[in-house]
């Protein structure tokens, strides 16, 4: 009787509002019969054997609306016939599925921003225009046995954006917002023995979206798992352990308070307990029917091993519920981990030590999926953060999916993790939505749900209050509500450090970064986003860390981002990765969601590599004596603890010694082997040819215009398909397209001041000597100084000696040990989503490009070979300058295979790693177009 009277007054209330306003647009309606937040119960990677869940997903009929008003309203009654509706997967984003536009956007909102309207007229060009808040109607069924209908059931959704309706079999259940946090609701009086119609109606956006205003795809749908748990009448609610280290590490305190909570209508005894290692305690407890009581169990753990991210200790421990016979009727399986965060005045320590956060943000993306992200990507994900030696990782900017964590407790990463909370559209720290109080239950609600839900993962340090949000007392709430539910972990927030323990610095470059570290003196400082991995990026990022690793009050910093935000999309049957404007997305924000360390399909890209490298736990130094001295940046691991190893390789005259870290034992994210760290000296320099080169007559037949060499006969036949020209221009990418690159340096589409002589050495060889004297004073930045030429298309194999096997650029070349390398010419170029400058490899002692149509060996092939009198810079594509300068969107607008484009560079700009909205590539890395240069190299065609 008392739950009918319950159910009535909040329907009178949904009535009597309704009139005045959605609740989709009202921000005092959070959740209407919304259970309580609460810890994930079960491990998830157990939740298949978990018998207390029913999956429910699957695939459900669907019906899409382009706006509320023309949406079947009615579709959640019973006699509603939808066998006619489309079948779409759950979990799943509809966009993702052929339904509605995918918006990319960064700062603005997708729709009219009015809060809290969500449907105020936009210009008739924007997606909002005609698709004014998509509605998609989802019906399933779920089956449901006598013994069932005995226990407390429970609708459990991961995730659903943004709002959703729920009834069940015709009758309405509830409401809820904030997409990325479970909502569960008591279904067991809705429920019947047999089929039972679940209808769901989904909100693309509501007011809640003016809080979900991050940098991403904008999709919706019910996107995470849904479940229907089966739970007895009385059971384990919620629990929260903490596992606390003493002063001493000698002991840990561990506490688990556990609530338990009887739906039941009859008073009941239970037994809950605890276990941890082996060892259980249990206790007895009444519980009144209605009631939630809460049962506290304490355990010591002698001698702790401590979880970090180095050595991810855990204890395995469950939680469990007798009955009064003694028999079970709960049991969960969870693991702890026993550390200890804290600032030291300005020093940030884990367990003691000053350890350093090597970060990386990470929006939950994958290309086909959109927002949901399966178990698998997950496990590639963490495995390939682990192996670029990635120690800390911020769910950017929401809570991800649960298995995330416990992946990140098992094989060790740091987590920020954040509150879905951004609304940028109002301006960064602004005040609007940081200070109206008709906002401050929303902002709580969602530092609540992200601490109840996550807070027994050992791998959570920060609890971050959003990113790009407000500032005022609405923050203030959620730093209140986060530090009374959590006292072992640090709140964080981006806009103001009066809500954080640690001070954010967004972005500096090395020297600012350096200089903000020494002017903030009361915390340690943070760079929750740098270096900005957009396109061909993440130049000087040693000088970061070079930085950070001399101050002990910076705590680290974390890469924007970890995966390009593509969806893969066929067009003309081409299939590429789209962004931003690629679905006739209005407006967007274009590539600029394309800032990965990885591919949609997580291959990583050239400057993954740099990352690996900088961030390795230890660097080598070689003395003049030869002694190599291993400098350890971890705090929990030994040198000791690798395998080191050394190798000393010979190239012609060059010899070079690689030192090796190599992991020990299996790890679970690598194998046995894996190299943890390396570095690269080199003993006997390489010895470049002399320019005395002997001439001799030949019969060489060569046309010379100007400084070009047009054209060049050898044994009959041209090998030029383009003349080999001074030539200083080259394209943008990313980083420097933002930083007006082209505009600066246009004049250099032109070459000017050079000589070029050529020596013909013999049949097949040719000298060629280039020097630049500049006959002013006042000329820009250089892009590279060198020439250029093409040959015919079949010139695509390639083998090397210099720098590789990846891609590197002089402000990023450090992880590109030298080496001998071959590789056809498609695996040379690098393919990047926008396409843009690619493929430079440094320090070049020589360079061959084979024609490719015969087999090897054939006397037909041929190979041109370079040989410079210096190290050189080499690029080389099957399309040309012009092409890249077209501003194709995609690689298939590109031409490719009339021509080899090959460019012989003394020196090339740098790539920049600081932004991409201005900063340019360190002066260090630059060309002083004010200086003479002179090169030279040796042709040789084979
Ligand atoms: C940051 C923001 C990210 C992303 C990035 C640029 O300021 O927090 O969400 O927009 O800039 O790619
Ligand atoms: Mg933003």
């Amino acid at each position: 009787m008392k739950r009918m009277i319950i159910v009535l007054a909040s329907m009178l209330s949904i009535t009597v509002q309704a009139q005045l306003q959605h609740d989709w647009e009202n921000p005092s309606v959070l959740g209407i019969n919304k259970l309580p937040y609460h810890a994930t119960l079960q491990l998830p990677s157990k939740w298949k054997e978990c018998k207390e869940i029913v999956s429910l997903d699957g695939q459900w009929s669907f019906h899409w609306s382009p706006t509320p008003e023309v949406r079947p309203a009615d579709f959640y009654r019973e006699d509603y016939d939808v066998t006619q509706w489309d079948k779409i997967t759950v979990p799943g984003n509809w966009q993702m599925q052929g339904y509605g536009t995918p918006i990319y956007i960064n700062i603005n909102y997708p729709f009219v921003r009015n809060r809290p309207s969500v449907t105020t007229e936009p210009p008739r060009d924007w997606t909002a225009y005609e698709n004014r808040n998509p509605v998609g109607s989802y019906v399933t069924f779920v089956d449901v046995t006598k013994e069932m209908l005995s226990k407390n059931l429970i609708l459990h959704f991961g995730g659903v954006h943004s709002a959703m309706y729920i009834w069940v079999n015709g009758q309405k259940v509830g409401y809820s917002q904030n997409s990325m946090s479970p909502a569960e609701f008591d279904v067991t009086a809705f429920l019947r023995e047999g089929r039972n119609r679940l209808a769901v109606e989904v909100y693309r956006w509501c007011d809640g979206s003016y809080l979900e205003d991050q940098d991403m795809w904008r999709l919706s749908g019910i996107f995470r798992e849904v479940q229907l748990w089966v739970r007895p009448l009385v059971h384990i609610a919620d629990y929260r352990v903490t596992a606390e280290p003493n002063k001493d590490y000698s002991q840990a305190k561990v506490k688990a308070v556990i609530s338990i909570c009887n739906t039941g209508k009859k008073k009941t005894k239970v037994r809950p307990s605890m276990e941890i290692d082996g060892k259980a305690s249990m206790t007895e407890l009444l519980v009144n029917a209605g009631d939630t009581i809460n049962c506290i169990f304490d355990y010591t753990l002698e001698n702790p091993r401590l979880w970090s991210a180095e050595k991810p200790h855990l204890y395995p421990f469950s939680i469990e519920m007798k009955d009064d016979h003694g028999s079970t009727i709960e049991h969960f399986d969870y693991h702890l981990g026993v550390k200890r965060v804290e600032c030291v005045g300005e020093v940030f320590k884990i367990n003691g030590q000053n350890v350093k956060l090597r970060g990386v943000n990470r929006h939950d993306h994958h290309p086909l999926t959109g927002r949901f992200v399966d178990d698998a990507t997950y496990e590639q994900d963490i495995r390939l953060m682990k192996q670029a030696n990635i120690n800390f990782l911020r769910t950017s900017h929401y809570p991800d999916r649960e298995y995330l964590y416990e992946l990140c407790d098992r094989w060790g990463v740091y987590v920020m993790d954040e509150a879905n909370q951004e609304s940028h559209g109002y301006g960064y720290a602004n005040h609007e939505m940081g200070e109206d109080t008709a906002w401050k239950a929303a902002h709580v609600d969602r530092a609540e749900s992200l601490v109840k839900r996550d807070y027994n993962h050992p791998c959570v340090i920060l609890w971050s209050l959003g990113n790009e949000g407000g500032v005022g007392p609405n923050i203030q709430a959620m730093y209140d509500t986060v530090v009374a539910l959590d006292s072992t972990r640090l709140p964080f927030y981006d806009c103001h450090p009066r809500y954080s323990a640690l001070h954010d610095f967004g972005y500096p470059t090395p020297d600012v970064l350096k200089a903000e570290a020494e002017k903030e003196t009361e915390k340690p400082l943070i760079a929750r986003e740098y270096a900005h991995a957009m396109g061909n990026s993440m130049g000087n990022f040693q000088e970061y860390w070079d930085v950070i690793y001399a101050d002990s009050s910076i705590a680290g910093a974390a890469i924007w981002d970890w995966v390009d935000q593509g969806i893969a999309k066929k067009d003309n049957g081409e299939e590429y990765w789209a962004y931003g404007g690629d679905f006739g997305d209005q407006p967007n924000d274009g590539n600029f969601n394309i800032n990965g360390l990885v591919a949609p399909d997580r291959k990583p890209h050239p400057h993954y590599y740099e990352v690996q490298y900088v961030y390795q736990p230890l660097t080598f130094k070689r003395d003049s004596d030869g002694t190599i001295r291993i400098v350890n940046h971890d705090s929990f691991t030994a040198p000791s603890e690798y395998d080191i190893t050394c190798d000393t390789v010979s190239f012609g005259s060059e010899c070079v010694l690689n030192v090796y870290a190599r992991l020990k034992a299996d790890k679970p994210w690598a194998e046995k082997g894996f190299i943890v760290a390396r570095e690269q000296f080199v003993l006997t320099p390489y010895e470049y040819p002399s320019l005395s080169a002997k001439k001799s007559n030949c019969k060489a037949q060569v046309s010379i215009d100007g400084h070009s060499l047009t054209s060049w006969i050898v044994d009959g036949r041209e090998m030029l398909q383009g003349p080999l020209e001074p030539y200083f221009w080259k394209p943008e990418n990313d980083n420097q397209r933002a930083a007006h690159f082209a505009e600066r340096t246009a004049t250099w589409k032109e070459v000017k001041d050079v000589t070029v002589k050529y020596t013909i050495i013999d049949d097949h060889s040719i000298l060629v000597e280039m020097a630049y004297q500049p006959t002013v004073t006042d000329r820009p930045i250089i892009p590279k100084v060198g020439m250029r030429l093409r040959l015919p298309a079949d010139y695509t194999q390639i083998r090397y000696y210099g720098r590789g096997p990846w891609e590197n650029y002089p402000d990023r070349k450090r992880s590109a040990f030298l080496g001998i390398y071959e590789m056809p010419l498609s695996a040379y170029e690098t393919e990047y989503i926008r396409p843009q400058d690619n493929s430079n490899r440094c320090d070049i002692r020589w360079f061959e490009l084979s024609s490719a149509t015969m087999p090897v060996g054939s006397p037909m092939v041929r190979t041109l070979r370079i040989k410079g009198l210096q190290p050189l810079c080499i690029r080389a594509w099957d399309y040309g300058e012009e092409d890249l300068d077209a501003a194709p969107r995609h690689p298939q607008d590109i031409q490719r295979g009339r021509f080899i484009n090959l460019n012989i560079d003394l020196n090339i700009h740098g790539v920049g790693g600081v932004d991409t909205w201005g900063q340019r590539t360190l002066p260090q890395y630059t060309i002083d177009g004010n200086t003479p240069y002179h090169y030279a190299f040796i042709l040789e065609f084979l």
